[in-house]
């Protein structure tokens, strides 16, 4: 409880006042804070003891930004504008005491005191672009005053803070205090400034240096892959432009004006929308934050194939021991391999050192036998997708693992109750679903069975976390919640080019709906002859005729598409004739079909089939299938996952729809009883949660 209000509190220290702002968790500048900072300031600048004040924050972290929470709520208190302007207009020094993280409004605020002081592992940015924004207090006009408008532009369109050393060397910050000692190190460093007289230094007198067109013409050309779809980062580029060529003043209503609209916009609804929802998914209803947990100090993997290597990665890399188990030494050598390559990729691009790939392969221990798992406190298998092999392995298991040790499998589709039947201890057992490639993408899906134990689910979620993992819970169904989403967008894809469109038709669609490539594109890479064999194929599908005819993808240098040596891919004639004789061998009379069509059957049924995870109890929220969309399918961001999309869309006009499209098309459109429910009520799927 400070003596400002209850977040804020002045002291005086010598010649020095020291405002604590103790909002925790990240003092973000709540109608509190910036109602305290204002009154705070005003006080010690009345104060005639007072010569030059600190400003600095209590618990983890400065200032983390304007509180997202308010936002879209109605104004209250004192604008964090008029903040920031009592501030810079305050006749004494004011310096601001960093530690932890000051991003957006907290470095804009930071960038309206005179100086700035930080402890060396504090983190500066403006990640707004994070949120479909951009920084809308001055940020975008001070910044490029100090850093330079090439180093701005870098950091507000990529929203990736910097460390206080880059921080003093590009003048951000303009001394660093030792860890744990900033409050004496900001004091004294004020009294100094007192001492020698040195000027109230203001960012927004200074000039913007490099800003000249050809630096904006070429960072846009450079970036545009990048940007696609986005609408926040040119908003960016735009201000940091403004503050290059207007006077300060025009620069910050241009800012202002461009706030306002990427305000009121569906792309940054819907990207500070995944922001919590990505921290709700964390969440487990009637499992409190706190749950036990066991602990995780040493972990096995039973597979060394394309999933279990970069499983076992993912540990390595976060200092967690791992025992890797194949059957045999030839698929055991290769997949420690590929390990090893992959550490040595990241060390030749920089990401990694020598002795941090030294340090990894370190950890890991290849074995050709199941006991050597017997101390490890979880035991994760990535062997092939077989029921009969994968409760082979959870029996084995079961005889060998230590009591209490977590069993996981890595299945895509199987049961997983029925695959922890297989041991006498399907309390121990999990699903924990990683996407390819295992050691980039971000989702875990944590499988929770009928029998899992509470702190096993805790458990989960915590190593995820370990792991830099975003977790969702699912329950035990054919394909969890992402690939049951997936397939009837692949059903669909499938019908449309057989009804009339192509595949790039469908795959142009897509991509530029913002999904990262189409379906087709997507089969190409991955190898159209997973689960194909020679042996069985009737040739009933397109896909068996093209791997029949050796077109089996990326790899063979053709598939759906031609591709020359360099991976650029070609729409084939051939392929398009045998659609066209497939078509008329079926008795199908194709007709021209509308991107329209495309978009709504390949995405409506995601959205129905998410409604009815939702009304089986398969997913907790609407939200964590948001977030799998997102994170393991490269859902576009900012349309805020099929649920958020749905209910941007409208969801009467989906079931609309839907129905529309179960008349011609079957009851594979027919609406989930959940979603016309919703649809009547003018309930939200991106609302819903399970109770
Ligand atoms: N507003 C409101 N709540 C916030 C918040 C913010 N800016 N930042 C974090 N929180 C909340 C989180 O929702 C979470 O709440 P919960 O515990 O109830 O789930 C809690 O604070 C802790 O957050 P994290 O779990 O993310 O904690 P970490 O320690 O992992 O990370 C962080 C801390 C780096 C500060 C991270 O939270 C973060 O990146 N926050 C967002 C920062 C940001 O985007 N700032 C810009 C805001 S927009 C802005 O400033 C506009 C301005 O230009 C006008
Ligand atoms: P893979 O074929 O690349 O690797 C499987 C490995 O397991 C092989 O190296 C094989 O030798 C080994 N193996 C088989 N039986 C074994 C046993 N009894 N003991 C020890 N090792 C054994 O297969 P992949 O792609 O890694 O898939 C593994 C699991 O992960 C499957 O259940 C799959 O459904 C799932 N999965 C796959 C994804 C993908 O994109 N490939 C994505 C997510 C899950």
């Amino acid at each position: 409880m400070g003596n400002i209000n209850a977040v804020t509190d002045l002291a005086v220290e010598g010649n020095v006042g020291v405002i604590t702002v103790d909002s925790p968790p990240v003092n973000a500048l709540s109608a509190d804070v910036r109602d305290g900072l204002s009154a705070a300031v005003g006080k010690a600048v009345a104060d005639p003891a007072v010569e030059a004040i600190v400003l600095i924050c209590a618990g983890r972290t400065f200032i983390a930004g304007a509180d997202i929470s308010e936002f879209g709520k109605p104004p209250r208190g004192a604008s964090l504008h008029e903040v920031q302007a009592t501030m810079e207009n305050a006749p004494k020094p004011i310096v601001a005491a960093i530690h932890g993280t000051a991003l957006g409004g907290g470095l804009e605020v930071a960038l309206t005191c005179h100086y700035r002081v930080a402890v060396p592992s504090a983190k500066l940015g403006l990640p707004e672009v994070k949120l479909g924004l951009l920084p809308g207090a001055g940020g975008t006009q001070r910044l490029p005053r100090i850093v330079g408008a090439a180093k701005a532009l870098d950091m507000v369109t990529s929203g990736t803070p910097i460390g206080a050393k880059a921080a003093l060397d590009t003048g951000l910050v303009d001394d660093l205090a030792p860890e744990g000692e900033l409050r004496a190190a900001a004091v004294a460093f004020a009294a100094k400034i007192v001492a020698e007289k040195r000027p109230l230094k203001k960012v927004r007198d200074l000039e913007v240096k490099g800003g000249s067109p050809e630096l904006f013409a070429e960072f846009r050309k450079a970036n545009a892959r990048r940007f696609r779809g986005y609408e926040a980062p040119e908003a960016n580029i735009k201000c940091i432009e403004a503050a290059a060529t207007l006077p300060f003043d025009d620069g910050m209503k241009r800012e202002r004006a461009l706030f306002m609209e990427l305000m009121s916009g569906v792309q940054s609804a819907a990207q500070r929308y995944v922001f919590f929802a990505e921290r709700q998914a964390a969440k487990i209803p009637n499992l409190p934050d706190d749950s036990a947990t066991r602990a995780i100090r040493k972990v096995g993997v039973i597979g060394a194939g394309t999933m279990g290597g970069g499983i076992s990665m993912n540990f390595l890399s976060a200092g967690v021991p791992v025992t890797i188990v194949e059957m045999k030494q030839e698929p055991l050598d290769r997949g420690v391999g590929t390990i090893r390559r992959n550490y040595e990729n990241s060390a030749a691009k920089g990401k990694l050192s020598a002795e941090g790939v030294a340090r990894n392969m370190g950890l890991l221990t290849p074995s050709m036998s199941l006991e050597d798992l017997a101390d490890c406190d979880l035991i994760i298998e990535a062997v092939f997708e077989n029921m009969d092999i994968k409760k082979d392995v959870f029996g084995k298991l079961d005889k060998i693992a230590k009591p209490g040790a977590i069993l996981a499998s890595n299945t895509s589709y199987l049961n997983v109750d029925e695959i922890a039947a297989a041991t006498a201890r399907p309390q121990d057992v999990v699903g924990l679903h990683f996407f390819s490639p295992a050691n980039v993408m971000r989702l875990l899906e944590v499988v929770r069975g009928a029998k899992t134990a509470p702190d096993v689910l805790a458990t989960a979620m915590a190593v995820a976390k370990k792991i830099g993992k975003v977790a969702v819970v699912a329950g035990v169904c054919h394909g969890f919640i992402g690939n049951r989403m997936l397939s009837p967008r692949q059903r669909e894809a499938n019908k449309l080019i057989l009804e009339g469109a192509m595949p790039w038709d469908v795959d142009r669609v897509l991509y530029d709906f913002g999904f990262p490539m189409g379906p087709f594109q997507m089969a190409d890479l991955a190898g159209l002859d997973i689960g194909w064999s020679k042996e069985t194929s009737k040739g009933e599908t397109l896909r068996d005729r093209l791997c029949e005819m050796d077109r089996r993808g990326q790899k063979t240098g053709s598939g759906f598409y031609d591709y020359d040596e360099k991976r650029n891919r070609t729409p084939s004639p051939l392929v398009e004739k045998m659609i066209l004789d497939f078509a008329a061998e079926k008795g199908v009379n194709r007709r021209p079909i509308s991107d329209d069509e495309i978009l709504e059957r390949c995405v409506y049924p995601m959205i129905n089939e998410g409604a009815k995870i939702l009304d089986e109890g398969m997913a907790y929220r609407g939200s964590d299938i948001d977030i799998v969309w997102i994170n393991g399918y490269g859902w576009p961001v900012y349309r805020g996952g099929p649920m958020f999309y749905g209910d941007t869309v409208g969801l009467q006009a989906v079931v609309d729809r839907l129905k529309q499209y179960q008349s011609t098309q079957g009851d594979d459109f027919a609406p989930s009883p959940l979603l016309e429910r919703l649809a009547a009520e003018g309930g939200k799927l991106s609302q819903y949660s399970v109770k």
